[in-house]
């Protein structure tokens, strides 16, 4: 059985959170599979998300993969959105109110503000992981810092 155990800090729950996604990985050889635990991970322990999921790079497209929420855009074509933009630049891109990036996708009308980190295999972006909110602003540096440690973890099993 799996139990998610959530405190009051919220540094402490993205702690708690990279430690059970690193059991995940180190237990399961399955992209696919974990991938989808650590959609679902995420969404047990980042506050005010209204999805979250990954889009893995085919050829030059998005190609919607696991994820937590709606359903959403299947497959984004190169140059359209902050995902691609996130692919374009090679970097991870915050965004405090959509509504303000220009070619922004809307998969959801509720989604205020979204953050788009990269996740590389042997040094090429393999695919990104979305994290979209209802409110504004509202992904800070820390985040940025916690996902991007999911991120980095996925690149090493995906590299190993
Ligand atoms: N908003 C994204 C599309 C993906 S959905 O948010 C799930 C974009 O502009 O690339």
């Amino acid at each position: 059985m799996i139990t998610i155990v959530k405190n009051k800090s919220v540094e402490k729950n993205y702690i708690a959170m990279i430690n059970v996604i690193k059991d995940f990985l180190d237990t399961e050889d399955d992209i696919i599979a974990n991938l989808a635990n650590i959609s679902a991970i995420i969404n047990c322990y980042v506050e005010k998300l209204n999805w979250v999921g990954f889009y893995i790079l085919k050829d030059e497209d998005l190609v919607l993969g696991p994820f937590q929420g709606n359903p959403a855009c299947i497959r984004i074509k190169a140059g359209a959105g902050v995902c691609q933009y996130a692919v374009r630049t090679n970097k991870t891109v915050n965004v405090p109110n959509v509504n303000e990036f220009e070619g922004h996708i809307a998969c959801d009308s509720k989604t205020l503000s979204e953050l788009v980190v990269p996740v590389y295999k042997n040094n090429n972006i393999y695919a990104i992981l979305d994290l979209d909110s209802p409110f504004l602003n509202r992904f800070s540096a820390l985040e940025e810092n916690y996902i991007s440690k999911v991120c980095s973890l996925i690149s090493d099993f995906l590299s190993k």
